[in-house]
């Protein structure tokens, strides 16, 4: 009999470990020869600890379990599938499962993440056997054709980055996986790295063998503590069975690949500054040009993707850029690792075609707020990105169509408020949040920040609102147009949507409005 019980983060933050535990012992006691298998999670957070068995008709699904139902769960059959008030059935068949379209999720939560026969046994590797059977341009046609653009936030088209890393001459060069997921609402990184670790291995030693580099980097934020574990049990088992190293799955190439944890800070997100901390250094921005691809890491050519642009290169090997391409819209296409959070009834990942609408995620996956009451705004794509109200709920989730309602797609991070929302101490938030993360390198943001979080200060008070907001739309061009990087660049835009979409939270606040 085996049963699954996860080990992600949410789980265990849930009791997951203490489930199992019970579940052992309760067997026990019952001669039960019962096998428990620790996966990852399927990404429907409000039933974790999820636990499912397996049975003849396949898996069953039971949540969400805490230790003291697991009594009840194996008087009623759990180990056969039994009724029970918790049971799901098949998760696969569950709505909010069965609706989405799976490319680089598929095996979260149903193989053991750190074995490579299940890897194996659900298809993992066959995209680095596809890639083998290529040269490097021909790996590199494959991931520029699938239209497959990096997934940190820029949309900078793949293909064309790990082309200029192939064609850079160097003697040493580097793929470094950007895993510092820092975003608010944001968990897709480290459930793939939870849950399935092996497809972003497989990615990034696709990538290390198209663009010549046989050194790889994983950069994890400090936060992740299971993510880590994970990842160095996966690669000690990669190695062992000749899937990293000196010759990869025999094909006499090599690559080598290692975890190196962050130290917290957000900006280590920024690529340049997540290779000065990679390097030992404080993590402050370098100026762009050079552009990593040509002088990254100890100045060598780097590859810097993030996890889910990595994990989406099995995937595109396997199948065929085309078979890839073939889901999306416009120029963003393939599917996004959707994160819905905030104040949300059925919060969780879901991998989706690019094109699905805002409205549609809110109310069809994710049942409403957690609270009953009306939705208000919407942050898309982390700290830096804009809240949308009502009537921008029906823009769909692509690039260009984001962009062009001046908001973002960022990371695919969702978070929803409802009406109890007080949208000027959002923006006061923003300005707060860049002014504790700036890397302190350049004056907009450095000094901007913290000038934004006064004024805003002054404008909740109530004390002169208008020429205050003025002063804060001055304050967010000058940020917009000269900040180095995207964390001064972008804090304007939760600020100006904000102001712009919810102008009644910001008028006529205290008794002192003049
Ligand atoms: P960027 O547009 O400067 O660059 C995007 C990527 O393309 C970089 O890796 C850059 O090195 C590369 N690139 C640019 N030109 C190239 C060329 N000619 N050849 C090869 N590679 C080239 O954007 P940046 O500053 O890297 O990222 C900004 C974005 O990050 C924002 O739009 C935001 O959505 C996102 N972001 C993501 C966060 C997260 O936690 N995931 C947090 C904050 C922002
Ligand atoms: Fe540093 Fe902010 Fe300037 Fe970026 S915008 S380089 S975080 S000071």
């Amino acid at each position: 009999i085996t049963i699954y019980v996860p080990r992600d983060a949410v789980a265990l933050g849930l009791g997951a470990n203490r489930v199992a535990r019970a579940i052992f012992a309760g067997a026990e006691r019952r001669g039960l020869d019962v096998t428990i298998v620790r996966t990852g999670s399927r990404g429907m957070l409000w039933l974790e600890p999820m636990v499912e068995v397996a049975t003849p008709e396949g898996r069953i699904a039971y949540g969400p379990v805490t230790p003291g139902d697991v009594d009840g769960l194996l008087d009623a059959g759990l180990v056969n599938g039994g009724e029970h008030a918790l049971r799901l059935g098949k998760p696969e068949e569950m709505p909010y499962l069965a609706r989405q379209q799976r490319l680089t999720f598929h095996r979260c939560g149903v193989v053991d993440p750190v074995s490579v026969d299940d890897y194996r046994a659900h298809g993992g590797y066959n995209g680095l056997e596809a890639a083998l059977k290529l040269d490097a341009a021909g790996i590199v046609e494959q991931v520029r054709d699938s239209g497959l653009r990096g997934r940190g936030g820029a949309g900078f088209p793949a293909g064309i980055k790990w082309n200029t890393v192939m064609l850079a001459k160097s003697e040493q060069k580097y793929v470094v996986c950007n895993a510092d997921e820092g975003d608010s609402g944001t968990f897709a990184d480290r459930m793939m790295m939870e849950g399935d670790p092996f497809n972003l291995i497989e990615g990034m030693t696709i990538a290390g063998i198209a663009t010549g580099a046989t050194r790889g980097y994983i950069y994890l934020r400090s936060e992740y503590p299971q993510a880590f574990a994970t990842l160095k049990e996966a690669i000690v088992n990669a190695n062992a069975a000749g899937y990293l190293g000196a010759n990869v799955a025999g094909s006499g190439k090599a690559f080598h690949l290692e975890v190196r944890l962050g130290a917290g800070a957000y900006i280590c997100g920024e690529e340049t500054s997540l290779l000065e901390s990679l390097e030992g250094r404080r993590g402050i921005v370098r100026a762009k040009p050079p552009i990593p691809a040509l002088k990254g890491f100890l100045g060598q050519p780097t590859l810097v993707n993030n996890v889910m642009t990595f994990t989406a290169v099995p995937y595109i090997l396997e199948h065929g850029a085309k078979a890839y391409a073939d889901y999306g819209m416009g120029r963003s296409l393939g599917t996004l690792a959707i994160q819905l959070a905030g104040n949300i009834k059925h919060g969780g990942l879901i991998e989706f075609a690019f094109g699905i609408t805002l409205r549609e995620i809110i109310e069809d996956f994710g049942g409403g707020t957690q609270s009953g009451r009306p939705v208000r705004a919407v942050q898309v794509g982390g700290p830096l990105g804009a809240y949308f109200p009502d009537h921008l709920l029906d823009t769909p989730l692509d690039y260009e169509a984001m962009a062009a309602k001046k908001g973002l797609v960022g990371h695919g991070g969702i978070v929803v408020f409802d009406d109890t929302v007080d949208m000027a101490k959002q923006a006061r938030f923003a300005f707060e949040f860049c002014a504790v993360e700036s890397c302190g390198k350049c004056t907009p943001c450095r000094i901007g920040a913290t000038r934004g979080v006064e004024t805003m200060d002054k404008v909740i008070a109530g004390i002169r609102p208008t020429e205050n907001l003025a002063v804060v739309a001055d304050l967010c061009d000058v940020m917009t147009d000269g900040s180095l990087c995207a964390m001064g660049g972008l804090t304007p835009m939760p600020v100006m949507s904000a102001i712009t979409h919810f102008p009644e939270d910001f008028q006529q606040r205290g008794p002192m409005s003049v």
